[in-house]
């Protein structure tokens, strides 16, 4: 359903220029579950940029459902993302303004139809932070902000889900806990699930893994499950 061909992404140009990917080209399924390592500087935030169409590479194309998503412009690559891709990061990227049932919605409030409340009841309950709702960012912890923004990931009812290191700035408890939420809900709607980490035991969560390394991709094969 997402296919990369032949993608390259160069930062900079002339002495500066970084080539952070060299002609990655790879397959992923609809329900696939990844898991994206390698070390620091590697190149894997660039290939979820990308791939998500957050960035456009400098070369190659992605495909998503037979669709070139790589030249859309900035309005319809935002458009499609909506419609298809969530996203968690490192950083929360909460709207510090806003209480935390504002901010779960907050992507889909304008929707004609409004938001599903039901899934709005259930993904709240399961990510243990119901008794929040009418907090603001500031007065959560860490894992309890991450969990708010996974609602929200999760509120849009995405094709896929883009984790880039979603665990990089909680402890081992919460980490956990994120990864648990994340894994389940892709397992239980079929979607697909992409994920960055630098822990190995989350990475043997996944059903395929995805070595990053000078720009280029490696599968290595895991135990079947
Ligand atoms: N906006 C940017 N401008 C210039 N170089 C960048 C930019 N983003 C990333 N890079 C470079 O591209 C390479 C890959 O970065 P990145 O994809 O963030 O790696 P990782 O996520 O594996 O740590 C690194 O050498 C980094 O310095
Ligand atoms: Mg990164």
């Amino acid at each position: 359903m997402i296919t990369a061909k032949n993608i390259t992404k160069i930062y900079g140009a002339g002495k500066t220029a970084c080539t952070a990917l060299n002609d990655v080209s790879l397959t992923i399924g609809n329900t696939d579950i990844i898991a994206i390592t390698g070390q620091s500087g590697s190149g894997k935030s660039t290939l979820i940029n990308v791939l998500s169409t957050l960035d456009t590479p400098t070369d190659g194309t992605v495909i998503y459902n037979k669709k070139d998503i790589t030249r859309l412009s900035e309005n319809q690559r935002a458009e499609f993302r909506l419609k298809n891709f969530s996203f968690v990061f490192q950083d929360f990227y909460l709207v510090s303004t806003l209480n935390v049932h504002e901010n779960i919605i907050l992507p889909v409030q304008y929707k004609e139809k409004g938001y599903d409340k039901e899934l709005f009841e259930k993904i709240v309950t399961e990510c243990g932070i119901k008794d929040k709702l009418l907090n603001y960012p500031h007065e959560l912890s860490g894992g309890e902000q991450q969990r708010v923004a996974i609602c929200r990931a999760l509120l849009i009812k995405p094709k896929v889900i883009f984790a880039d290191e979603p665990t990089g700035n909680l402890d081992s408890f919460n980490s956990g806990k994120v990864f648990e939420l994340l894994i389940s809900y892709a397992k239980s709607n079929s979607c697909c699930l992409i994920y960055v980490t630098h822990e190995e035991k989350y990475a043997l969560l996944a059903d395929r893994r995805i070595i990053v390394s000078d720009g280029k991709c490696e599968e290595i094969t895991v135990n079947e499950k």
